[in-house]
Formats: C-alpha cells, sequence, structure tokens
C-alpha cells in the first residue's frame, strides 16, 4: 500500500527567473489537475518588482503564500505537489531551501530572453543536489531566439545536457505550433483557446504534414527534426534522472499551449520519492517507520497572534495525525491534532501522508530550518548549507525597554531561515546577512509587528562572509589576530571571516595557505 502511494507521487518545483512565466505554468497545472476553474487564481502571489517597500504587498505575499505554498492535485493516476518558490528574487534562499524538499524541477525560460541570472543560481542548486529537471521554453507566441541557439544556451549556461521532446514550427506571429516527439504527434497551436489543442498525429514525412502546416513549414520542420536526430542522442529517462540530460519542450503557457504534453511527459518520467540522506545514513522512502523534515517555516500574517506553520517533506514511512514523533534535535516528543494539507488556496486537516507529501505543522516557536522528526531513532537530515549572504547590515536596538523582545524576535526570524546572523567577535555586535534589501525591511517590519520590537539598521560594505577552517591551529590563531576586527561567528559559533573586498580575500587566501575559506557553511 505504502509503495503505490509513493510510486504515484511527484513533487517538484517551477524555478525561473522572475517573469519568465512560473506563476501562468502553474496556474494552467492547477487547471488540468482540476484544482482551480478560472484563469487568474494564483496571480496574486508574487509581489510586483516596482513596489519594493509596498508593506501591503509583503503582507499579501507571506498571506497568501502560506496557502498557495504546497499545491496538490490528482493527475491520471499521479498525486502531484508542487512546491511554490517566491516569485521575487531577494527572497531566493527560501528557494534553496525548498529545492530540498523536491524529487525534481521544472525550469521556465522565457524564449526571447533565454537563460537568465537566477535561474542559473538555482540550477547551481539542483546540480550540487543532483536534482533531475525539465527546461520549458516559454513564450514561443512571441518573436523569440533561435530554437537550436537556446539549447545551445541552456546547455552551456545551465551546465547540463539538453534532449529536446518537442520542437517548434516557427514562432512569434507565425508560431503554428509544435511536433511532439515524445508522443509523435502534431500539436497545432490556436491563440487565446484556454483549454484545447488540437493534437492530430502525423507522420513528418507524409503530405498530410504539408497540408496540415504548409509545404514551407513542413519542410523547414523535417530538416529541423533531421539536425535534432542527429545533434542529440535519443532520449533515455535514466540520463535525464541522473541529473546528466535536461529534456525540453516548447511552449506558452499564457496560451495554454504545450501544457499539457509537458505535464504528460512529467508525470510520466518524474522520479518518485527519491532517498534522502541523513547525517547518520540514507533513509529510503519505503522504510516502514515515519521519518521527515522542515524545509521551510512561513508566519500567519495576524499580528495579534503569532503563529507559524512548519513545512514537512514526509521522507519515509506514514505520517499519522497524534502520533507521538521525536524532534530530534530537542530530543522532545511532540504531536499534531491539526497537520494540513494544502488544496491549491485551501487547507484541510489530514489523517495521514505518505512519502513526497507535505504537511503543514503548526509551529509556535519549537522549529527550526532543517529539524527532523522520527518515531525514535535519532536521524539528522542534512540540509542545504547556507550560502554567504551578499548584504550586511548591523542591527541596532533603538528601544532599551524593549531589548529581550527584539533579541527573542531576530532569534525567531533565524530559525524561520529570514536571514542569517553573525556576531562579530570584535565589537559584539549582530550583524544580519541577506541577499537582498526587501529582507531588511521584512525583518524590521515582522520585528515591529510581531515582537513589539524596535530597530535600525547600519549599512556596512563587506564583500563576504566566509567560514574558515585548518588544521594548522598556530597559523589559523595568527589568522584570527591579524583579522581580529573582521572575526564573527554564525549561530552555530563556527568561526568566519568578513572580507570586506575580493583583493582583502585574496590577500588572506594568498598569505594563510594552511587556511581554507569557504563560501558555504557546509564543507
Ligand atoms: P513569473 O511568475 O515567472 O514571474 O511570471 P508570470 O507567470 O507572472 O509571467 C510574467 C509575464 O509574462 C506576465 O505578463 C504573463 O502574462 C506573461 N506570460 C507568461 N507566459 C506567457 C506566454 O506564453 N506568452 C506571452 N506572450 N506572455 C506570457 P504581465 O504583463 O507581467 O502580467 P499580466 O498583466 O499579464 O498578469
Amino acid at each position: 500500500m505504502n509503495e503505490q502511494e509513493i510510486n504515484r507521487r511527484r513533487t517538484f518545483a517551477i524555478i525561473s527567473h522572475p517573469d519568465a512565466g512560473k506563476t501562468t505554468l502553474t496556474e494552467k497545472l492547477l487547471l488540468f489537475g482540476g484544482q482551480i476553474q478560472v484563469a487568474g487564481a494564483v496571480k496574486s502571489n508574487k509581489i510586483k518588482k516596482t513596489a519594493t517597500s509596498d508593506w501591503m504587498d509583503i503582507e499579501k505575499q507571506r498571506g497568501i503564500s502560506v496557502s498557495t505554498s504546497v499545491m496538490e492535485f490528482d493527475y491520471r493516476d499521479y498525486k502531484v505537489n508542487i512546491l511554490d518558490t517566491p516569485g521575487h528574487q531577494d527572497f531566493c534562499e527560501d528557494t534553496f531551501r525548498t529545492l530540498t524538499a523536491v524529487d525534481c524541477a521544472i525550469i521556465v525560460i522565457d524564449g526571447a530572453k533565454g537563460v537568465e541570472a537566477q535561474t542559473r543560481k538555482l540550477m547551481t542548486v539542483c546540480r550540487m543536489r543532483k536534482t533531475p529537471v525539465i527546461v520549458f521554453i516559454n513564450k514561443m507566441d512571441r518573436e523569440g531566439r533561435d530554437p537550436f541557439d537556446l539549447l545551445d544556451e541552456v546547455e552551456s549556461e545551465l551546465q547540463i545536457k539538453v534532449r529536446p521532446l518537442s520542437w517548434p514550427i516557427n514562432q512569434g506571429q507565425r508560431f503554428k505550433g509544435v511536433y511532439n516527439i515524445y508522443e509523435q504527434r502534431l500539436n497545432l497551436f490556436t491563440p487565446n483557446k484556454q483549454m484545447v489543442t488540437e493534437t492530430v498525429a502525423v507522420d513528418i514525412h507524409s503530405k498530410e504534414l504539408d497540408n496540415q502546416v504548409g509545404t514551407e513549414d513542413a519542410q523547414k520542420l523535417r530538416e529541423d527534426l533531421d539536425l535534432v536526430e542527429g545533434v542529440y542522442p535519443e532520449f533515455d529517462v535514466s540520463t535525464y534522472l541522473s541529473a546528466e540530460v535536461a529534456p525540453v519542450f516548447f511552449g506558452s503557457a499564457l496560451n495554454n499551449f504545450g501544457v499539457r504534453e509537458l505535464l504528460d511527459c512529467f508525470v510520466e518520467i518524474a522520479p518518485s520519492p527519491r532517498p534522502t540522506q541523513a547525517e547518520e545514513r540514507t533513509v529510503e522512502p519505503t522504510e516502514p517507520k515515519f521519518t521527515g523534515f522542515i524545509f521551510k517555516i512561513t508566519a500567519n500574517i495576524d499580528p495579534n497572534h503569532r503563529s507559524c506553520t512548519a513545512f514537512c517533506k514526509v521522507c519515509s514511512g506514514k505520517f499519522v495525525r497524534n502520533a507521538p514523533y521525536l524532534h530530534t534535535r530537542q530530543g522532545k516528543t511532540v504531536r499534531f491534532s491539526s497537520p494540513t494539507q494544502f488544496m491549491a488556496q485551501k487547507k484541510s486537516t489530514i489523517e495521514e501522508a505518505y512519502p513526497g507529501d507535505i504537511v503543514g505543522l503548526p509551529d509556535n516557536g519549537i522549529f527550526k530550518i532543517g529539524d527532523t522528526l522520527t518515531e525514535g531513532e535519532p536521524l539528522h537530515f542534512k540540509g542545504l548549507p547556507s550560502f554567504s549572504p551578499e548584504m550586511f547590515k548591523y542591527i541596532e536596538n533603538t528601544d532599551p525597554m524593549k531589548t529581550k523582545q527584539l533579541s527573542k524576535g531576530i532569534d525567531q526570524l533565524m530559525d524561520e531561515g529570514v536571514a542569517q546572523m553573525f556576531i562579530n567577535q570584535f565589537n559584539g555586535r549582530k550583524l544580519i546577512g541577506t541577499v537582498g534589501q526587501l529582507q531588511f525591511e521584512v525583518i524590521q517590519y515582522r520585528l515591529e509587528n510581531e515582537y513589539n520590537a524596535s530597530c535600525r539598521w547600519e549599512p556596512v560594505s563587506l564583500y563576504k562572509a566566509c567560514w574558515i577552517e585548518s588544521d594548522d591551529e598556530t597559523e589559523l590563531d595568527a589568522f584570527k589576530k591579524r583579522k581580529y576586527q573582521y572575526m564573527a561567528k554564525d549561530r552555530d559559533g563556527r568561526d568566519v571571516f568578513l572580507a570586506d573586498s575580493n583583493y582583502v580575500l585574496q590577500m588572506a587566501q594568498q598569505d594563510f595557505k594552511h587556511i581554507k575559506f569557504h563560501f558555504t557553511s557546509e564543507f
């Protein structure tokens, strides 16, 4: 029974650079899953890129992201779990962490823009974790780039081999459809039709192809497909599953074109829940006992009622409501009487959940990102390392009567993974590191609203925070003495060097050859 449930699950995230069409594609997938009836239902789940300090939008994002953090639906015999990731790049760490809970990913690329910065960054995480990816090249209804050029770019920029499984017939105004290589069918494009795509089984060498798309385009398609077959090795699911090859689809999410083909192929080839690596051992999804880990914590928006939802990915066994589980970091037994699952924008209490599922657990401050739950085994799942932040500011208390509130607030927000905190060893000040300005604004706003604490920021110009280690104690001591003003500790008490420029860092690396400088917290 368990095995059957595991095999039918597909847990994944859609990742892209902002504006490539992630929200639109998500919405179309939900339409196919019958979860929403109208287009437009998921639209608001993002912060408008221009209004960076509009509190309403941030609040909206946080509120909505609780209910749309996971979207589940049944499609054919499969249970599909889409893990939502924030649209705004200032929250990309949240996306990194969500990627620890997925078994595969779909990457959306704008056909006119090609591979963009955020996609590159997210793909680095997929590569680190050997997550299988499928690429969807979107917006084919617009004038874009040559498909072969795009594929070359994906290969070189994302450092993964590609294999097209569909092929576009023209693009922009002249876009006629795609030939589905995977199913060997011709799918004709009809703009603005929301649900229907006409699919015709056509032998590409037959005259029928000419009748359908015209002689010129038929000829071009035959030539393109010949080239595709010549250049790319035949598609082999095992190379996709081992994350060596990314199958590529072309389409237009807005016009609902190529989406069903993507979904049909996806459910067939995408992996069911994979084994999860714990520090102690590898955990197989088919093991009878429940294990899971927390990959995301989201605060609710009601300021008078501070409560969070912790998202737990089930790794093995079966999660059961009210069963006693071991919170391994705290060594405590915990029970959950109202675990939730998510159906588009609805939340409902569940009795049980299987590997691959995401369970929402009410959290009043007991969880940290990365925490493990088991039936008693002292396991610790490996999370994703923290990356060096890109922006740094000292956080200063502006109300001496509220020192306690501030420090509690900071601690809990850091547990949620909102940002990283370092303590400067020279002046004892708390340094907050983020990847974007918006995170500082959210922190300040939440400290005021949820903890009744007030703070101000003091910018510091730093290039990177590097975790340092060495076998040579004397050299490490000498380094720490020389750089005493720039030494800090992370929240786990590890040594961190705050380099204020690339030059300083290079000099340090040159002068202290036995010290290793790491840009991620796990090494
Ligand atoms: P994101 O979540 O990745 O940030 O992207 P989102 O889906 O919000 O799409 C960004 C913009 O691209 C939207 O337009 C959306 O309508 C458009 N778009 C998505 N897919 C396609 C497509 O296949 N073809 C074309 N031509 N456009 C597409 P917008 O103007 O920013 O928003 P809206 O006013 O349409 O809601």
